[in-house]
């Protein structure tokens, strides 16, 4: 056979190796797609607010990666071993081991998720009057900081700010920023450098090691400590292994306990990169904050050797960390993400790039560029989405940004983005082609949507409960 004689897509077949995931399926969850008139109904009872739905009205669910992970046979057997003492269970001495092992921090306190260790830190670490500089802001993050009587200062890279831009690591923190601040305000008036791998709000956009090595050494100049938070710092880890010199024969492992090494502690939502529907914690090398965490944990979460879980929680937990970190599943896990991004990149529909570690990042700004920002562009492409299809996203826009505390007006951030968060381990290829098609459809019929109006607002974390209408 000549080559002239093989379809151009049979000839690319011949040629091209896939990836596949390192596992395979031995307990399915049936899904469905109600119509329709039933999604139309579903969203105006949830206010057009994604979070406001009923799960059984999704069908696939991509409104977040948070504790929707789907659990290994080795982790429901870890269940089995549950010591649910309420003092010293031997789930927590394993726990303990797993995060010294991989992370590396000396001290461990266990919280019921990742906001329990964030409210536990932001009370022991900052000071009333201080400002804590970030690379990006986080939701949830932010708002313990601010409760704890801290400023956030973002203190990210200009180019993480702007979708488009190629960076290959668009988290780094912009060390001048960093300095402008501690020039102006003094040394003591930081509290500690808040930073996050990889970056949630700027699409998922890893740190370089280059670049914490660098802030190492700028705060070390100034006794400044780092905490991080490392909710998805395995995945930041394979950007390094990918993109960084000197890194691309490393483990995953092995970037892990070289970037941790360069801060003096770390708060986690277990429910990311740990692979468990609960949990978090929070791991410190000092011992003066330790003692105050640790004190504190047991008002709010619950005993410093079980921090709100149950035993089998963390040995869920233990045995997660480990899978989390082989090569093998996050190169998965990220090329499920790719796969869908590419899809979308192909067909012309504006996503943030390079394209992230757990998620898809519609660019509602430019999607609807005729709904000016108080319309609520990224809420109402979740919206549209629902409707098309009922895969379900998240707004990631001025809604999540919240209003700020001192004058009470909407931030409005320079990012109005629509995330398809992808969980672990859960969805197939085919999902994705699903997906990728609805979100096509609803590029095609930009021209048509309107925006929506904000009809109620809570206080804090307003994106979760906040109600609209359609204008
Ligand atoms: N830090 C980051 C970077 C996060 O993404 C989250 C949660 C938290 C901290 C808080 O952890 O939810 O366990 O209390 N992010 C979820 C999301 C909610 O959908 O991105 P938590």
């Amino acid at each position: 056979m000549t080559d002239h004689l093989i379809p151009k897509t049979m000839g690319q077949q011949f040629g091209r190796r896939s990836w596949a995931e390192p596992w395979k399926i031995k307990m399915v969850e049936p899904i469905k797609m109600i119509d329709r008139a039933g999604r139309e109904r579903a969203l105006v009872e949830a206010g057009f607010n994604t979070f406001l739905l009923h799960s059984e009205d999704v069908y696939i669910d991509l409104l977040t990666d948070s504790g929707t992970s789907a659990m290994s046979d080795r982790q429901w057997a870890g269940m089995m071993l549950g010591d649910e003492a309420y003092a010293g269970s031997r789930n927590f001495y394993h726990l303990e081991e797993a995060i010294r092992t991989y992370y590396g921090y000396r001290y461990i306190v266990p919280t019921h998720q990742g906001r329990g260790a964030e409210h536990l830190i932001s009370r022991a670490a900052i000071t009333p009057g201080q400002f804590v500089p970030g690379n990006m802001y986080f939701t949830t993050t932010r708002l313990h900081q601010e409760m704890a009587g801290g400023t956030f200062v973002d203190v990210i890279i200009d180019e993480a700010h702007d979708p488009a831009h190629l960076h290959p690591f668009k988290g780094n923190v912009d060390l001048d920023k960093l300095q402008v601040l501690i020039d102006r305000e003094g040394a003591d008036k930081i509290a500690y450098v808040s930073l996050a791998g990889t970056v949630n709000m700027a699409g998922g956009q890893p740190v370089s090691m280059a670049n914490v090595r660098e802030l190492r050494a700028l705060c070390d100049r100034y006794g400044i400590r780092i905490y991080l938070d490392a909710t998805r710092m395995v995945e930041n880890c394979f950007f390094i292994q990918e993109r960084e010199e000197g890194y691309a024969d490393k483990s995953v492992a092995a970037i892990l306990r070289e970037f941790c090494s360069y801060t003096d502690g770390a708060w986690m939502s277990a429910k990311k990169d740990n692979l468990v529907n609960i949990g978090g914690w929070l791991a410190l090398n000092h011992a003066d904050v330790f003692e105050l965490a640790c004190n504190m944990v047991v008002v709010y979460e619950g005993l410093h050797t079980y921090g709100g879980m149950a035993g089998r929680d963390m040995e869920a937990l233990a045995i997660g960390i480990e899978e989390s970190v082989q090569d093998d599943h996050v190169r998965a896990r990220i090329g499920q993400v790719r796969y869908l991004g590419e899809l979308l990149v192909d067909w012309g529909v504006p996503i943030v790039q390079p394209i992230g570690g757990h998620a898809i990042f519609l660019d509602a700004k430019r999607i609807y560029p005729h709904l000016p920002q108080g319309q609520f562009p990224g809420q109402t492409l979740a919206a549209e989405l629902y409707l098309d299809s009922g895969v379900r996203s998240m707004e990631r826009g001025v809604v999540s940004a919240g209003r700020d505390p001192k004058t009470g007006d909407h931030r409005y951030p320079a990012l109005e983005l629509t995330r398809l968060t992808i969980p672990r381990r859960v969805y197939t290829q085919a999902h994705m082609d699903v997906v990728a098609e609805s979100v096509k459809a609803v590029y095609d019929a930009r021209q048509q949507t309107r925006g929506l109006n904000m009809v109620y607002e809570p206080k804090y974390l307003r994106f979760f409960q906040a109600r609209f209408e359609r204008l």
